[in-house]
């Protein structure tokens, strides 16, 4: 039978906004993410725009994707931005070290990348090289990209016909610094950060908002290391501050790097590790938090998860080096706690990046390397149902009575997740059953508003490991009859390893 859980909501009590970058995304040149998932070059049968994908960035817009990260990680900090403009037969090529040791022709490069963006209507966040770039390498690539005068690079630019800067609003100092990005300690990678970001300027009226490699997982002490190292420029105000925000990675394994999982055919017992390591994302946001507050108690300073979602074993067949991997119901509530997770720290987390956005790792869409058809996986709908939430002011979830709880390995995992946000008359309120036997019912106790309109919408499938296929779509978002009205507010059944979201009007 199904257990019943009263979540309280004030309507009324506005929270910090979520911003919609949480909802940002990560393009790597790794496997098939760029060449034959965003890029399929001029000549393709495939519909493109200047060799760019049209289907994949009308499902991207779809979902409003707000910004991209690229060129890497671990690719970013090998890559050299001059290789990547100017006539592409005159490229130079080099090898991609980290992803499958394949050489890379350099046709995607700077003035393709940025075209997608426009393309796609989302801002660009670019990963500046500092395990094995320059300074002046760096600073060169802001002169390119966004500087309209007669300089240097902006006529460099122009010579390869663009006139108009471009706006770059994000930029990244290194990636994971401390491991493929160079291997640095966090007080050398430190000062790097300090140095690098000073000369990352603010060309005409573009302002950017540079981003520190942060921590890997539970590395605290690399956060407050980047931290600390604002202390002697506190005097001078954030204006003067090197970097605006630090990073943070977390993948979520079944059982750890060198036991990741199937990301299809899994167990019970898997369904479980997976779902208590993704939820594991609350405490690792809230103890990096905790840290920064200490340094940082006004909170000006941003955590950015700029690499975050699931890392199973590659799809048998495939390239082990190119990540490759398909996507399920438990991705998609893999994402859908992560989401609560940075709903519930707005004021902090002004930026996430799921890794990646096409055919690599939790992506939104997979293409058939043969026939190139496109798939959206259960991820995309996540992303998709939570629209609403973008750049709304986020709510408090209060559960009162007993939350479902399970032991997994000797822990507990809550199996009800929940989150909320208001913009204007309308709520949205997101809620997750990972129980993958039981349903649930939850009931929504609604407070300081009335409630004029509802409707629920459910993603769920009979199998834990459903998923989409070019020739089976059928794990897709539908509108939800469970819902009904409650003394309290409404009551809203969950079933079992299911995600639903109750959109509201509210008076
Ligand atoms: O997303 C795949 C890789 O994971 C990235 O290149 C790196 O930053 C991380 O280790």
């Amino acid at each position: 039978t199904a257990s019943t859980v009263t979540a309280v909501i004030d309507l009324d009590l506005i929270g910090p906004t979520i911003s919609r970058h949480v909802y940002g995304h990560f393009a790597e040149h790794l496997g098939r993410c760029i060449y034959g998932g965003f890029w399929v070059g001029e000549g393709s049968a495939t519909p493109n725009e200047g060799g760019i994908r049209l289907d994949v960035v009308e499902a991207l817009r779809r979902i409003g994707i707000p910004n991209l990260r690229w060129p890497g990680g671990c690719f970013a900090d090998d890559y050299h931005w001059r290789d990547g403009i100017g006539p592409r037969k005159l490229r130079p090529r080099m090898v991609n070290s980290h992803w499958g040791d394949v050489v890379e022709d350099n046709a995607f490069g700077t003035h393709e990348f940025m075209a997608l963006c426009e393309l796609l209507g989302a801002d660009p966040y670019i990963s500046g090289n500092v395990g094995s770039g320059s300074v002046r390498e760096m600073s060169e690539w802001i002169e390119y990209l966004t500087r309209g005068d007669d300089s240097p690079m902006a006529a460099l630019r122009r010579e390869n016909g663009r006139d108009e800067p471009w706006r770059v609003p994000f930029w990244g100092l290194g990636n994971e610094a401390w491991g493929c990005g160079g291997n640095l300690r966090a007080e050398q990678f430190a000062s790097l950060a300090r140095q690098y970001a000073t000369y990352v300027r603010d060309h005409g009226d573009n302002t950017v908002y540079r981003i520190a490699a942060g921590a890997n997982t539970d590395d605290y002490h690399w956060t407050e290391t980047l931290l600390r190292s604002f202390d002697d420029l506190a005097a001078y105000g954030s204006r003067a501050w090197p970097f605006q925000a630090v990073s943070l990675h977390y993948y979520t394994m079944t059982r750890g790097w060198s036991s990741k999982g199937a990301a299809t055919g899994f167990d019970e017992e898997e369904w479980y590790l997976a779902l208590r390591n993704a939820t594991r994302i609350e405490e690792l946001v809230s103890r990096h938090e905790a840290v920064m507050d200490r340094w940082d108690p006004q909170r000006k300073v941003g955590l950015v998860v700029d690499e975050w979602g699931t890392w199973w074993d590659v799809e048998r067949g495939t390239n082990p080096g190119f990540l490759y991997q398909q996507n399920t119901l438990r991705d998609a509530l893999v994402a859908a706690v992560h989401f609560d997770t940075f709903h519930r720290h707005a004021a902090r987390v002004v930026m996430a990046n799921i890794a990646q956005t096409v055919n690599v790792l939790q992506a939104m869409i997979l293409t058939d390397p043969e026939t190139g058809a496109l798939v959206l996986t259960p991820s995309y709908h996540v992303f998709a149902m939570n629209r609403a939430h973008h750049d709304a002011a986020s709510l408090a979830v209060t559960f009162t009575g007993e939350v479902p709880m399970r032991e997994v390995a000797g822990e507990s995992l809550a199996t009800v997740s929940a989150s909320a946000s208001t913009r204007g008359d309308t709520a949205l309120v997101s809620l997750s059953n990972l129980d993958a036997q039981r349903p649930t019912a939850v009931v929504l106790d609604l407070r300081g508003r009335r409630v004029t309109g509802y409707r629920a919408t459910v993603l769920t499938a009979d199998a834990l490991d459903a998923h989409n296929t070019p020739s089976a779509t059928g794990v897709a978002p539908r509108e939800h009859a469970g819902i009904t009205d409650h003394p309290r507010g409404l009551e809203v059944e969950l079933p079992a390893h299911a995600y639903v979201t109750v959109a509201l009007d509210l008076a």
